[in-house]
């Protein structure tokens, strides 16, 4: 179901990454989608964080995978961005669905190169610029118990 949308400020990009990231378990995939700039990296920031991740995660931009695990945060997160990728075997390479044995993935720029990878994931979708954006969330079955915005 495309279920959920709201406006949002930085300040509250804060709130709502946080709330989506204290929900995840392991085997959890979170898509990250929306323009350059849109305010991916912020929401994956803010999951990160309220896993315990003190201080700021960088952008994945340029490393492409960027593994989080015990004791830096209480979750093991991938945090991946796939702007620089260009061709299905480069994606095979990353090996991302090993990461979901224990973990979960954070995943920026999905529509790269098809987020149809991961059916099941929680879908978000960022559209807007300037001082308030867009989110919209496609809640897949595996998280309507948990979905923590209402
Ligand atoms: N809800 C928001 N309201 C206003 N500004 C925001 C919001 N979310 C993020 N920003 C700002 O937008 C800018 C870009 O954010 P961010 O780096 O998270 O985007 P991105 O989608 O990850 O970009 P890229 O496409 O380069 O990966 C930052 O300056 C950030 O502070
Ligand atoms: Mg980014």
């Amino acid at each position: 179901m495309s279920d959920y949308r709201r406006d949002y400020d930085l300040a509250e990009a804060d709130s709502i990454g946080g709330a989506i990231g204290a929900a995840l378990t392991p085997g959890d995939v979170v898509l990250l989608a929306g323009d350059l700039g849109a305010g991916k990296t912020t929401l994956a920031r803010a999951m990160l964080k309220a896993r315990g991740m003190a201080g700021e995660a960088p952008s994945p931009t340029f490393a492409i995978v960027q593994p989080y695990a015990p004791p830096e945060v209480d979750l093991a997160i991938a945090h991946v961005d796939l702007y620089r990728i260009e061709a299905a075997d480069e994606l095979i390479e990353l090996g991302l669905d090993d990461y979901l044995h224990d973990g979960a993935l954070l995943i920026e720029w999905p529509e790269r190169l098809g987020g149809e990878a991961w059916p099941d994931a929680l879908a978000l979708t960022i559209s807007g610029s300037g001082s308030a954006r867009v989110l919209t969330a496609d809640v897949p079955p595996a998280w309507e118990a948990r979905w923590p915005l209402r």
